[in-house]
């Protein structure tokens, strides 16, 4: 049998290379909670650069890291597959990977859909099924035996003009968390949805000055991210919703 390192805490974050799945690696990185303790962390997305970037930051933190570019609407269970193989063991899923296509209802298309719903939708399904399996699979410490978060959005909540096909796919990211939740109080695996307002990163593309004097910076939602992981195990964190301090935009 393969023996793996013994690590404290082993985390996947996808979505890792750019806008909030970076920034909480960042915020994870600086946490007093993870200073001298032995880390593994999957970073996932399909830019290899980013990740490389990302690990070499890790590297120096004294975080061993696993690289997994793929996409994740082809591989969506590759994550948990590398982390178990490389460490041995799953602590927490931080599920940030996630993309929008943006437009009047009467002019999206059916690859809009497609897209969306296959990462969004189809592969969040069948990555949070695979990380419930690993997680469920080990025995509990202090009663618990792990942490899923995903950021859904505020999207999840309320509807936003131009956005039937995102808001479509976040209400199917909330109601398969709500779900899991009844799942995980009985397996001692804690489930977090993270309802993110508007922050700028990447996926917004151009912003006008006036949008982007109103964002959130990534690290706005990325920091009580990394907060709801360490919080105590009596407690499960179930929604947590961050918004521009002017609301939504
Ligand atoms: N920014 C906001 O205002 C906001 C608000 C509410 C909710 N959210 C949600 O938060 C999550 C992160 O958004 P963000 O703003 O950080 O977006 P982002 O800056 O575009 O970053 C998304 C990350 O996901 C990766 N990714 C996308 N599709 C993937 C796939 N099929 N397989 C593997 N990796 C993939 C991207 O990398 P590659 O392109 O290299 O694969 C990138 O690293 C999304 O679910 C988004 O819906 C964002």
């Amino acid at each position: 049998m393969k023996s793996h390192p013994m690590k404290d805490h082993v985390i996947i974050v996808t979505g890792a290379g750019k806008g909030i799945g970076r920034a909480f690696v960042e915020a994870l990185l600086a946490h007093p909670a993870t200073a001298g303790k032995k880390m593994g962390l999957c970073l996932v997305s399909r830019t290899r650069p980013d990740l490389e970037e990302l690990a070499t930051l890790a590297t120096k933190a004294g975080v061993e890291t696993e690289i997994v570019d793929v996409d994740l609407s082809e591989h969506p269970i590759a994550p948990v597959q590398r982390a178990l193989a490389r460490f041995g063991k799953l602590d927490a899923l931080i599920h940030c990977a996630g993309v929008g296509r943006f437009g009047n209802f009467l002019e999206l298309s059916a690859k809009d859909l497609d897209d969306t719903m296959n990462t969004n939708v189809r592969a969040t399904f069948l990555l949070l099924q695979e990380t419930y399996r690993a997680m469920k699979a080990a025995p509990p410490s202090r009663g618990m035996r792990g942490q899923i978060q995903v950021v859904t959005s505020v999207a999840a909540e309320r509807p936003f003009p131009h956005s039937s096909i995102y808001c479509m796919s976040k209400y199917a990211q909330r109601g398969l968390l709500e779900v899991m939740r009844g799942y995980g109080y009985q397996d001692g695996i804690r489930i977090l949805d993270v309802r993110a307002g508007a922050a700028l990163t990447p996926m917004w593309g151009e912003v006008t000055p006036e949008q982007e004097s109103r964002m959130m910076k990534a690290r706005d939602v990325a920091n009580p991210m990394v907060n709801a992981l360490f919080a105590d195990e009596r407690s499960t964190i179930e929604i947590l919703t961050i918004r521009p301090l002017q609301g939504d935009i």
